[in-house]
This record gives C-alpha cells, structure tokens and sequence, in this order.
C-alpha cells in the first residue's frame, strides 16, 4: 500500500493555505471553470466586472442571486473540516485564504480566514463608502436594490455584490495580513498549501511564488495540474475532501 504524503508539523511550523473553488466542489458548488463550470455558461466580463455591472446590473445581479439560492443550504466537506481542526491546533501559526466566497470555510469552524474576493453573503453601495451588510436577498430586473444612505441624500446609487470583481484591487489590509503572515521571523519554519485552485487569477495565484521566495515549503493539493504548477515543491493530485483530512501531521 502506498502511504499517503504527510505534512509533519512541529511547534515551529507556521501554515498558510490558500483555497479555491476546487475545495467546495465536494459540496456541490460548481468551479469557475472546466466543463459545467459556472463561466461555461456565462462572459465573465459581463457579470464579474464594474463594467458589466454598469452595462447591465440586473444580469449581475442575478447571477450573484442563482449564486445565492444554490449556496443557502449548503454544507462544509471533509475538506473544510479538516482546515478548521488544523486551525484549532495551530492558533496564530496558522492563516487561511480564499478565493472563496461561499462561506463554507467560517461555516466549518475557520476564523482566521481572509476572504480575498469578498463574501457572496455581503451587499455595499455602488458609490458611497457605507460598510458592506449582511445580505442574503434575491435580486432581479423587478427589483434592484437602490442605497438608503445616497436617496437621504438626494442622490440614487444601486447596491452591489461585496465582490471584488477583475480589474479590482483586493482590499490592503488583506495583502498586507497575508505578507506579514509570510514573514514568521527566525527559527520558524514556513509551509504554504495551495488547493482547489487553477492558479489563473493574480494576486492569488501569485501567493505561492512569494512564500517560496521567503523560505517557505510548497504544497500543491489539486485535482488537476494548475497554471503555477512550477511554483511547487511537493504535488499531491486528488480530491480536497480526501486528501486534507490525511494531509498534516502535528507533532510535538
Ligand atoms: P477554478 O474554477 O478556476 O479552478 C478550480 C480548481 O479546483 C481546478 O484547478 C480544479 O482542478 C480543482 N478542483 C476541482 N475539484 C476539486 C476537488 N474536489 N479537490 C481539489 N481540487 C479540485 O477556481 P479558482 O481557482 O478558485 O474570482 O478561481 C479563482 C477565481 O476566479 C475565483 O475566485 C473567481 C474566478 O474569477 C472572482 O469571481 C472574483
């Protein structure tokens, strides 16, 4: 029998893991892209952009609303679970990023999360600087969601998704956390894992080129080979949901 590869860690090892799409997969959320991927049937410029959103909001807006209503009663997997008692060892050695904006890893247990692209469950104004609000509403044509902060003002704006969409700046105190996280300090010993992700969209997929730049081991848990292939030094090739319970070993 062939043993499954371990990630052994002791006290001074300190972990990031960034996630993808790949890693809700097993809980039914389709990926971005491949066959039956949710940009299969959509341009993702027309509803992951501020200019798709400018030219026709209402197609935004239902695409985020179907995104919504599949995600509602949707369940963390073995995958999640896994990161969330790895968390629950690690403290503050360890740090979670994600592409992802389902939830699932919070909803797994996982709070040192970073949602790199922003939450599927927040709305904010398109205009003004009112803080994004919990939000799990529907949205069509009939009736797209005008700002009360900007009409008290006289003014109209629409609500948007809290998404960062292509051609966006992820927010700074997310890098910032996320380049801190990577500079642990001597006598420390970094791991970076990647999984469920195609590696195609920067500054994500960038992430793992830095780590190793700064010392750190590269792992690579994946169902199919990505774009920064290159950037690992370990591969593992499966299912998130079957590897990441096997994954890590802590010792000490
Ligand atoms: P993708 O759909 O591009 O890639 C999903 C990756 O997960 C692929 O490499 C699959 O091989 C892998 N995969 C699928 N099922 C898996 C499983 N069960 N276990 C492990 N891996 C599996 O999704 P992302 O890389 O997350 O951004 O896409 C990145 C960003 O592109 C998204 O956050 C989204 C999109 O544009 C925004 O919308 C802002």
């Amino acid at each position: 029998m062939v043993r499954p590869a371990q990630i052994k860690l002791d006290p001074r090892t300190h972990v990031m893991v960034l996630t993808g799409a790949g890693v809700s997969a097993e809980s039914g959320i389709p990926t971005f892209r491949g066959s039956a991927g949710l940009w299969e049937e959509h341009r993702v410029e027309d509803v992951a952009s501020p200019a798709g959103f400018l030219r026709d909001p209402a197609l935004v807006w239902r695409f985020y609303s179907e995104r919504r209503a599949a995600a509602k009663d949707v369940r963390p997997n073995a995958g999640h679970a896994a990161l969330a008692a790895l968390e629950e060892q690690l403290g503050d050695r360890f740090l979670l990023a994600t592409q992802n904006i389902d939830g699932l890893h919070q909803a797994a247990g996982s709070r040192r999360v970073i949602e790199m692209h922003g939450s599927l469950w927040k709305t904010r104004c398109s205009r003004c600087d009112r803080p994004a609000f919990d939000d799990r509403d529907s949205y069509t044509a009939q009736n797209l969601p005008g700002c009360a902060q900007c009409d008290a003002r006289g003014d109209f704006a629409l609500l948007r998704p809290h998404i960062v969409w292509f051609g966006e700046a992820l927010a700074s105190e997310d890098l910032a956390r996320i380049d801190a996280f990577l500079r642990p300090g001597a006598g420390t010993r970094l791991v970076f894992v990647s999984c469920g992700t195609s590696g195609m969209v920067q500054p994500a997929a960038g992430i793992a080129r830095v780590a190793r730049s700064r010392g750190a081991e590269t792992w690579l848990v994946n169902l199919e080979s990505p774009d920064n292939a290159g950037d690992f030094e370990h591969t593992v090739m499966g299912k998130s949901g079957e590897l990441l319970p096997q994954l890590f070993a802590v010792t000490g």
